[in-house]
């Protein structure tokens, strides 16, 4: 297929995007789904590239694959699990069959406990050593982190609980800056962690441990585990009262829906939760039912698959025009590379066009005085996908979104229309440039244009509309994997790296030889020992 777009797309990049624009282009390239507006049409894709991108995605079996994963098939074929996240949003409650088995009864049970815990905890009902909770310290990684942190500082305004704070580096400078100036008599610390394994988690959680233990008598009374290994948690030692499972049929960077979002729930409370999770049911529904073309997920993985396969763009700007979204790029860098970063297609053969591509950004404008000049000017194409609120959360700063705003659309307009030569050259006459001097000013001046970019806007960021929003990028996610032939729910690609961190691990502590290893590694070694006496 990809030859095919090849085609259109090198076409494509000769026209530019510009001149695409005509009468009703822009409602044409534009989704809409419960409030929300996806506009691609500042992205050289035409109507015939997308009738091709559109075949393409029935011929791969889009339609039939996502009802797959709603109904609890096996999808995630190298675990042999099915992949229902999507069941933890389902509030109405229908039944969801994984393995012979209806797992509603015990996801709403699930649900229900966190409400009590959270309304408890919110309340003062349930109290720490010295009082009421004050503050929690989520303690994971990876997914068991990034959701429960983005969420959280994209839902400030909405959190009126105890504070929360988030640990998941190894770096004891991490554990160091969250514990600092807390009290332990009136902190509650979750660990997050699907397997209960993670060498991470552990540590901190140990450290936190020992930190609780220095003053208050039953420590044990103040930690929560967050993990599918319930077992695990319990002989860690945690209450299996305080335990929060879910199933392994929850990917860890698909987990904010359930408990992993705990930390969520205790900040804003069950009933900002569940409106973060209706989001998320509303987007299921449309996903799984709109028609292909007006479908906002299958729409955004088609325009990604254009850019990174057609196109030939091996990375993806994400820039929220939110400051409170600062940690979605992070977010969505799990989401959709570990997802999708692989070299191997289902059926074991090796990839023969590029995997999914690198994800990275940063809020505007910040980003705009820092790397926005390779954007705009540089030798490579980064597609930009731009989102922003019509409104923010602070009426009485209403000229601070406004040029918000202004600065967002500005930047995907500049990215569009570029500045030609000439218009540089009339620029510079302006301002009294002549001659040589002119010229050379005018080509530092001028931007090449024809940049793509989406722009996805709604009115305001409400747990609602952050609900809606992750559940689009994690189907854009999935509909990108179908097509690439990926299983998007797997991630041996970090398995090696904690394999060799033990090995090395035994060295560093005395207990295995360094002799064996390569001449780098040695060296490095070497370096670190003789600091560390
Ligand atoms: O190492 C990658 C990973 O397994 C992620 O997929 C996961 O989100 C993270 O580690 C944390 O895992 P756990 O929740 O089991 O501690």
């Amino acid at each position: 297929m990809w030859r095919d777009l090849k085609i259109m797309a090198d076409k494509a990049g000769r026209r530019g995007i510009a001149p695409l624009f005509g009468d009703g282009r822009a409602e044409d390239f534009s989704v809409r789904a419960d409030g929300m507006l996806l506009d691609y049409s500042k992205t050289a894709i035409d109507a015939e590239a997308r009738a091709a991108l559109l075949a393409e995605a029935e011929a791969r079996g889009v339609p039939a694959r996502r009802e797959a994963m709603f109904t609890g098939a096996h999808i995630n074929q190298t675990e042999d699990r099915a992949v229902l996240h999507t069941a933890l949003r389902n509030l109405g409650g229908a039944p969801v069959i994984a393995d012979g088995e209806d797992v509603m009864p015990g996801v709403l049970d699930t649900l229900a406990r966190m409400k009590g815990f959270a309304d408890a905890v919110r309340s003062g009902a349930l109290r720490g050593a010295g009082g009421a909770i004050t503050d929690v310290v989520n303690i994971g990684i990876g997914g068991s982190h990034l959701g429960p942190e983005m969420t959280v500082r994209a839902l400030a305004p909405y959190a009126d609980g105890p504070r929360c704070h988030f640990v998941s580096n190894i770096d004891g400078a991490d554990i160091t800056a969250a514990l600092d100036g807390l009290d332990p008599a009136r902190t509650l610390i979750l660990v997050a962690s699907k397997t209960f394994t993670t060498t991470e988690t552990m540590t901190n959680a140990a450290t936190a441990r020992r930190w609780m233990e220095r003053s208050v008598d039953d420590p044990g009374a103040q930690f929560v585990a967050l993990s599918s290994a319930v077992d695990k948690a319990a002989e860690w030692g945690i209450d299996p009262a305080r335990v929060f499972g879910f199933e392994d049929w929850v990917g860890g960077r698909y987990s904010i829906w359930g408990p992993i979002g705990l930390s969520l729930m205790i900040a804003i409370g069950s009933d900002a939760f569940t409106e973060f999770l209706r989001g998320a049911e509303a987007m299921d529904i449309h996903f799984r039912t709109a028609p292909l073309d007006a479908n906002m997920p299958v729409m955004l993985a088609l325009v990604g698959l254009w850019h990174t396969h057609a196109c030939g763009y091996p990375t993806r700007a994400v820039l929220p025009y939110d400051q409170r979204l600062g940690r979605l790029p992070a977010y969505l860098q799990q989401l959709e590379m570990e997802s999708n970063g692989k070299g191997v297609a289902m059926d074991g053969c090796s990839l023969t066009y590029p995997s999914g591509p690198v994800v990275w950004g940063e809020p505007g404008t910040n980003g705009q005085h820092a790397f926005y000049q390779l954007i705009h000017q540089g030798t490579a194409v980064i597609p930009c996908e731009f989102l922003i609120a019509a409104r923010g959360h602070e009426p009485e700063l209403a000229h601070h979104h406004r040029l918000l705003v202004a600065n967002c659309l500005a930047q995907s307009k500049a990215l569009m229309r570029g500045r030609s030569l000439e218009e540089a050259r009339a620029l510079m006459r302006a301002e009294g440039y002549r001659g040589a001097a002119l010229e050379q000013q005018a080509r530092h001046r001028m931007f090449p244009g024809g940049r793509p970019s989406t722009t996805l806007i709604y009115d305001l960021l409400t747990p609602y509309r952050l609900g809606q929003i992750i559940a689009l990028y994690e189907h854009r996610v999935f509909v990108e994997g179908v097509m690439l032939g990926i299983n998007s729910f797997d991630q041996w690609g970090v398995e090696l790296g904690k394999v060799l961190a033990t090995d090395l691990q035994a060295v560093l502590d005395g207990a295995a030889p360094l002799a064996d290893k390569d001449g780098s590694t040695r060296q490095l070694v070497t370096f670190v020992q003789s600091y560390s006496g």
